[in-house]
């Protein structure tokens, strides 16, 4: 599994649909501006705070529970994270075993861009879209979004970025998913599922800011509708995660 993924050449990328989502790109990339200069963002994602601390643990439980279920390792996993933002996930997969010259990061924001530079030297990171992903078709065994679904403001940008995310996995391959329950804003309460953006099979669950209560029991089978009862006085959830694939 040596080498970087091959990047698509130049003339063969397909860039007739870039324009029609031009004012949406600027929408994300303004925002990614406004919370990079936010101290609640900055607590939120990088602070040692509660919230955050329990919102990345979360987010690795799932990540593990996932994965885990179909490879006990990312060593030679040649991995594409999509909105990577300052590259906190590519570092973590990193720190799973992954090989840093495997791993590629894409993002539209030029702020985010500049932490990630200097947080993940070794890793291939590219400022562009996911309208247009530069790579070739099935190169990656592993596609992640983390939270990035959530912040394109249209159900068609969603489906176009879906589908180059489809297209650069490789037969067998996965794409990891994490994000909000429902979508922010003017489409508030609207679901955002994964299985609307991927024909593939998706095994998902719904997490919340703690582990549910029934997750800290030892033998939570052997307690029966108990355990329902029990996770009812969680905390409610408001994020899925999900594994989609394998890539017929
Ligand atoms: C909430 S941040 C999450 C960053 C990172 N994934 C993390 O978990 O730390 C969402 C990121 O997605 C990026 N983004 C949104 N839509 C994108 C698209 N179509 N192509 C590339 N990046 C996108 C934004 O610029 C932003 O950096």
């Amino acid at each position: 599994m040596a080498g970087l993924p091959k990047t698509k050449d130049d003339r063969t990328v397909t860039t007739t649909s870039q324009s029609d989502f031009k004012a949406e790109i600027e929408v994300i990339r303004s925002q990614t501006v406004a919370y990079s200069t936010d101290p609640e963002f900055h607590a939120t994602w990088l602070g040692l705070t509660t919230k955050s601390t329990n919102l990345r643990a979360q987010q690795a439980r799932a990540f593990g529970t996932l994965v885990g279920s179909v490879t006990k390792s990312l060593a030679g996993w040649r991995i594409l994270d999509v909105g990577c933002g300052d590259g906190y996930w590519l570092r973590a997969f990193v720190e799973l075993d992954a090989v840093p010259e495997h791993l590629i990061g894409i993002d539209v924001s030029d702020v985010l861009f500049e932490f990630a530079r200097a947080k993940n030297p070794l890793i291939t990171l590219r400022q562009t879209d996911g309208i247009n992903i530069p790579y070739e078709d099935g190169c990656f065994d592993l596609v992640t979004q983390f939270v990035v679904f959530s912040a394109m403001p249209s159900a068609a940008l969603r489906t176009q970025v879906a589908g180059e995310m489809s297209r650069v996995v490789k037969p067998g391959g996965f794409v990891f998913w994490w994000d909000l329950l429902t979508l922010p804003s003017a489409d508030l309460n609207k679901s955002l599922c994964p299985s609307d953006y991927f024909d593939w099979p998706v095994r998902e669950f719904a997490v919340g800011k703690l582990p549910r209560p029934s997750e800290c029991l030892q033998h939570p089978e052997r307690h029966g509708t108990f355990v329902a009862g029990l996770d009812r006085l969680g905390h409610p959830a408001t994020h899925t995660a999900a594994l989609i694939g394998p890539k017929p």
